[in-house]
């Protein structure tokens, strides 16, 4: 059960899991706040988007952009095509680095994924080949930035696949080597014992605007 596999057997009860109240949803609300500042992204991409949840959001938020929801759980993109469909939303089950290599997007979005990947550094430079020039990539996930976070996270660990949690800091390092600048970073508003869950955006350094597409 353990290992990738662990996204199938959340896929059908991952709507009603506690953490939708004090992570998922205001991860959400987080992301959509950040996008709304920013003019009107046309291609946008979630990686990582497991039932759909975010892509829905955004496709009421953005009714003409075209929108790809990609996750390699196939359980997970079932639910997301059931459950969370949309006329201006694609799913795709794989990684990122299956999409056609001409595909641009303007926004980019992540949110409680990035531990999953375990190579890091990769990913990004999918994202970088992924992004328009005036693009932005929005990574969201828990971070191990003190020793209650790290307690924590080991705790989150044992009900997950292998997961690595950088801290804020190193994201901003992980990031910086692959190119990006860093851009807006902000927590997640939640309760108090909830650990640490930073929304970091990484934005392409020739893009000719730091605040709009
Ligand atoms: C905690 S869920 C997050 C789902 C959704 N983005 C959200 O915020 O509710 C983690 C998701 O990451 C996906 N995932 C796991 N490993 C991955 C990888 N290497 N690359 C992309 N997605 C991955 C899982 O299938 C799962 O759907």
């Amino acid at each position: 059960m353990f290992g990738p596999k662990i996204w199938d057997f959340y896929a059908d009860r991952y709507d009603r899991l506690w953490v939708q109240r004090f992570v998922l949803y205001p991860s959400r609300r987080l992301i959509l706040k950040t996008a709304g500042e920013l003019s009107s992204p046309g291609m946008i991409l979630d990686v990582g988007c497991g039932i759909g949840e975010l892509c829905h959001s955004m496709s009421l938020q953005y009714p003409s952009a075209e929108i790809i929801g990609i996750d390699p759980s196939v359980k997970m993109i079932k639910r997301a095509e059931e459950n969370f469909s949309g006329n201006n939303i694609k799913y795709s089950c794989g990684q990122p680095d299956s999409l056609p290599k001409d595909q641009k997007f303007d926004l980019i979005v992540s949110t409680n994924a990035f531990p999953y990947m375990l190579d890091k550094r990769k990913f990004l430079s999918d994202m970088k080949m992924l992004l328009n020039p005036d693009g932005r990539l929005l990574l969201l996930f828990a971070n191990r930035n003190t020793l209650y976070d790290a307690f924590w996270l080991m705790l989150v660990k044992l009900t997950t696949s292998s997961a690595q949690y950088p801290s804020v800091s190193s994201t901003h390092n992980l990031l910086k080597d692959s190119g990006f600048e860093v851009g807006k970073t902000e927590p997640i508003e939640s309760l108090f014992f909830v650990p640490s869950v930073f929304m970091v955006e990484g934005i392409l350094p020739d893009s000719h605007s730091e605040k709009e597409f």
